[in-house]
């Protein structure tokens, strides 16, 4: 695994088991951060005194003072202190408690190598990602996302952005919407050689196809009407670094022999220019849409395809991670308070359950939205179940708005639209009728036989 490009934490690591001990201050010193260690709490908290910890990992079954009692008074003296619990196999609901007296997560012994250092690099950013939030509102700068969850799909996911980041490899990133597409993209360059150099994002979808030539390759003054001035490109300007074809699904026939050419040759040319330009640029590409069937109603090049995709990555639905949204929420939780200043309004148990048993055709962009409403909308210090029943839509009601809007993805012209469109509502419309014709008719303000005439002609029945 290829080292996180954290800036090396002071951590304090306290257990009283010499070999837990060791073995812990072991792999993190290995991974170059500083750690101190201490045996028991009145140790911990003399050491977190004299100096402050980045991170105190604490062990909760202790003597004399238990890691709670120690956890209470660390966040007593210092309510910063971000603090990770060890909890052996039978105390995780004591762990729990933990999270409710401030805790910013637990740790299962024995403590599993990638586990720790995933979980502790993630409390490290997400703190880090919190005191940014504090200084933006200040006028300080911005950073990147973290990662959230530990799912095996997800853990499965991250496990090849590792592998894959260190390379120049171009990489094919696929999922459904709000699946994290961009955020895998972004973590790729971040843990890359290219870090310190741009990451430079297009959006293929939302550019009209007059201009994506200029847009992606620049152009000389005088170039076209409007061309005031000479302009570099995005491939040009991820020289270096990294350029982000997002929703390359949408790039026109015409754009993608232009890039298939730019990756090929690894030279650009300048809308109106003759000058060949060198660049060095790694690209990655990702998509919503399923490219191989794409490719099969001939709307994707093949051999584009297989430039793009020399190392594909899938991210799961949140369908197949529902494991994750209770990490999820109490992550977008704390962001948006500490970003608008809240104080954290904390979940019950019984409204993270309400929101782990509900379908999420948007994924985690849908999560996320439904967690910031709530800690809008919710009345109390606590969300609750009833809250969330009342505050975010059924999911019924949106597989209703996909299904309008496959309709109007599906079909190109206006009338195959009308058609399809027309076809659903009556189908929808006469079987809440339980198909009586005549009743269907009446509440629809349409003549009998012109219903069924439209029966005819879309072939509707009952059974399909
Ligand atoms: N594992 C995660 N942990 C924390 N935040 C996440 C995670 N996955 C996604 N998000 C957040 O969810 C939102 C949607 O993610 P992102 O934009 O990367 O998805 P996408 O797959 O590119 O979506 P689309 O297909 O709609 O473009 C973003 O705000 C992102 O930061
Ligand atoms: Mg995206």
């Amino acid at each position: 695994m290829s080292r996180r490009p954290t800036p090396i934490a002071d951590l304090l690591v306290v257990d009283d088991e010499p070999g837990i001990r060791q073995a812990l201050q072991q792999m993190l010193e290995y991974e170059g951060y500083a750690v101190r260690t201490a045996e028991n709490g009145p140790q911990a908290l003399k050491a977190y005194a004299d100096q402050v910890a980045d991170l105190v990992l604490l062990d909760i079954k202790m003597a004399p003072m238990d890691g709670l009692e120690v956890l209470e008074q660390l966040r007593t003296e210092d309510p910063d202190a971000t603090v990770v619990m060890i909890s052996g196999h039978g105390n995780v609901e004591t762990a729990v408690e933990a999270l409710k007296r401030g805790a910013f997560d637990f740790l299962e012994k024995p403590p599993d190598r990638e586990i720790v250092l995933r979980r502790i690099a993630n409390a490290l950013a997400e703190r880090e990602l919190e005191r940014e939030n504090a200084a933006l509102r200040s006028g300080g700068p911005v950073t990147r996302d973290v990662i959230v969850g530990d799912s095996p799909a997800l853990e499965e996911v991250l496990q090849q952005v590792a592998k894959v980041a260190p390379t120049k490899a171009y990489v094919l990133i696929t999922g459904e919407n709000g699946t994290g597409k961009e955020l895998i993209a972004r973590e790729i360059h971040a843990r890359s050689e290219r870090r310190d150099k741009p990451f430079i994002e297009v959006n293929c979808a939302a550019i009209p196809q007059e201009l994506i030539e200029s847009e992606l390759f620049g152009h000389e003054k005088g170039a076209f009407t409007g061309a005031h001035a000479r302009r570099k490109g995005k491939f040009e300007l991820a020289d270096g670094g990294t350029l982000f074809l997002d929703e390359v699904g949408d790039m026109s026939l015409a754009a993608q022999a232009k890039v298939l050419r730019a990756l090929q040759d690894g030279v650009i040319q300048r809308v109106g220019g003759g000058e060949r330009i060198k660049v060095d640029t790694r690209v990655l590409a990702a998509t919503n849409k399923d490219i191989v069937s794409e490719i099969s109603e001939g709307n994707f090049r093949e051999d584009l395809y297989y430039r793009l995709n020399v190392v594909p990555i899938h991210v799961p639905p949140l369908s197949e991670r529902v494991e994750d949204i209770r990490r999820l929420v109490r992550h977008f939780a704390r962001a948006y308070c500490a970003d608008n200043g809240m104080v954290e309004k904390p979940f019950t148990e019984e409204a993270v359950d309400t929101l782990t048993k509900r379908s999420w055709p948007g994924n985690i962009r849908e999560l996320k939205n439904a967690v910031e409403r709530l800690v809008i909308l919710g009345s109390r210090d606590t969300i609750s179940a009833d809250d969330v029943q009342t505050l975010t839509q059924p999911a019924v009601d949106r597989s209703r708005v996909n299904e309008a809007e496959s309709l109007i993805a599906k079909h190109s012209t206006f009338s195959d639209y009308r058609d399809a469109a027309e076809k659903a509502f009556l189908g929808r419309k006469l079987s809440e009728n339980d198909w009586n014709v005549s009743e269907t008719a009446r509440q629809l303000d349409m003549q009998r036989s012109h219903l069924y005439k439209k029966i005819e002609k879309y072939d509707l029945s009952r059974d399909k």
